[in-house]
């Protein structure tokens, strides 16, 4: 369907009455509904907000549009947790009430202070020229459940030299101030942050430009995050308007971190080269966390801007990523898989395969929703690889060639295409002959963990449902195969 603006900025109060049982109906027959990631009851997800351990509980919100599979008024959908793993929903946290987020509560960040729980977000705001306006904004969850939001914004807007291209605070605490990055855009179009700071979390002061090593790295900085991470500090964000280099930035858009020196005093943020987080097909915005026991915790939207996804259909759209644990390895972030998984691990199966120039399907393991814990030794094979979801004409495959020498998730057969005009294959360059590999399966998506987190390609897939064949392959000579599976409850 094609949307009006009118039909695109409402609130959830607005639906007419019936029109949400049609549309979740209509989702309940979706096939891709997914079996243990985070996705909406219906309508559009996308960046996660607030992530934050507060209260005895994981508070997690995420962008939401109700209506449809479309970007439009965002609301911030409220999920809590006791372990990472199973969510209980809160319903719409914020919606749009004042005239300055007229158009959308925006991205930001949760902040615990005073048993609070302060929330910064962006007020998106369209003027009669359907001009954007934006503004930081701030609401406190308090320990009994309720929200209030500040009616005025804490921030009305950028300073000059600026577009209103303007959003997504990270607040956190350095030293004896609170300090505020908004994701920006200079007048000149390139991507940059903003910082403020503040004493009392509601009065901020434009201090200046985050000054980095990346002066022109893009036109617009979204969804920025910070923490420290052994001893060293980490600044991640989502730039826009990479070009592809190598291997790196082969989506529309691109999330990854610096690891280097914030100086709050001059404010100048000490950066390397920027790592891109994630190797895959659908991967934004991330943001993170800090768990009680000290360990740092991404989830990440598996979906991207401006791509169409075959269950925009069915009417809803995306979900997020599982969570996965931080950590620094030779000036690289690592990412694993949170420990706490574990606990939906319900059946497990083994299996352990020569493969001699040949391709085989396996008959003890099928492709089923869980996680695949797998290794493969090459022995003298050119390429090995690990086919999933497989059936008629289908199959989403990561291979590694030892010829080429790289490791790769290639979805061009992995059923209904999506965002083909960036390619259908992502690489890592890979020279080792062994490779372990945790695979998350779910109904509609695949999330490949290479040797302990060096790399993670994440990726929805939209394959028939009968597809769900397991099959290895090694071309050219032989390898050593071997899959412990776990099914998830
Ligand atoms: C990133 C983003 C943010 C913005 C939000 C709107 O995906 O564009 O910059 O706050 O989504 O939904």
């Amino acid at each position: 369907m094609s949307w009006t603006n009118a039909q695109r900025y409402r609130v959830i109060t607005d639906a007419k009455d019936g029109e949400l049982s049609v549309l979740e109906a209509k989702v309940a027959k979706s096939i891709w509904r997914q079996k243990y990631h985070i996705q909406p009851n219906y309508g559009l997800l996308n960046d996660p907000n607030g992530f934050c351990y507060y209260n005895g509980k994981y508070h997690l919100f995420y962008q939401w549009f109700p209506f449809g599979a479309v970007h439009g008024m965002k609301h911030w959908y409220h999920l809590t947790s006791a372990d990472l793993v199973n969510w209980e929903e809160e319903g719409v946290a914020l919606m749009p009430e004042f005239p300055h987020e007229s158009h959308g509560i925006f991205s930001g960040t949760g902040l615990v202070n005073d048993n609070q729980l302060y929330l910064f977000y962006t007020g998106n705001h369209r003027d009669e020229k359907w001009q954007r306006r934006s503004s930081q904004c701030l609401a406190i969850l308090s320990s009994d459940g309720k929200i209030e939001k500040l009616a005025e914004p804490v921030i009305s807007g950028p300073p000059q030299q600026y577009t209103h291209n303007f959003r997504d605070p990270k607040v956190f605490k350095k030293g004896n101030h609170y300090y505020m990055l908004v994701g920006a855009q200079r007048e000149s179009l390139e991507g940059c942050l903003l910082v403020y700071v503040s004493d009392d979390l509601k009065a901020w002061k434009f201090k200046q430009e985050l000054k980095t090593n990346h002066d022109s790295f893009g036109f617009m900085w979204e969804c920025p995050d910070y923490f420290s991470l052994q001893g060293q500090e980490v600044l991640l964000l989502s730039p826009q308007g990479l070009k592809p280099k190598g291997n790196d930035f082969q989506n529309i858009y691109h999330s990854g971190v610096f690891i280097g020196k914030f100086d709050e005093h001059v404010g100048y943020f000490d950066t390397d080269s920027f790592q891109e987080l994630d190797k895959g097909f659908d991967f934004y915005a991330p943001q993170t966390t800090q768990t009680p026991d000290g360990r740092q915790i991404l989830i990440g939207w598996m979906g991207l801007p401006d791509t169409v996804y075959p269950s925009d259909h069915d009417g809803w759209a995306n979900c997020l990523t599982i969570p996965r644990e931080l950590s620094i390895k030779n000036g690289q972030i690592q990412q694993q898989p949170l420990q706490e998984l574990k606990q939906k691990r319900v059946k497990t199966t083994q299996h352990q395969i020569k493969v001699v120039s040949s391709r085989e399907r396996l008959k003890t393991i099928y492709s089923e929703v869980g996680e695949y814990r797998i290794s493969i030794n090459v022995e003298t094979a050119e390429r090995v690889g690990i086919a999933f979801r497989v059936g008629d004409d289908e199959e989403t495959v990561c291979l590694l060639d030892q010829v080429a020498e790289y490791f790769s998730l290639d979805r061009t057969r992995s059923g209904i295409p999506v965002a083909t005009d960036y390619g259908t294959v992502r690489k890592i360059t890979y020279q080792q002959s062994v490779v372990q590999l945790t695979v998350f399966l779910d109904q509609s998506s695949i999330e490949v963990f290479v040797n302990d987190g060096e790399a993670v390609f994440s990726s929805r897939i939209f394959p028939k449902e009968d597809s769900r064949y397991l099959e290895v392959f090694a071309e050219n000579g032989t390898a050593q195969i071997e899959i412990k599976q776990w099914c998830y409850a």
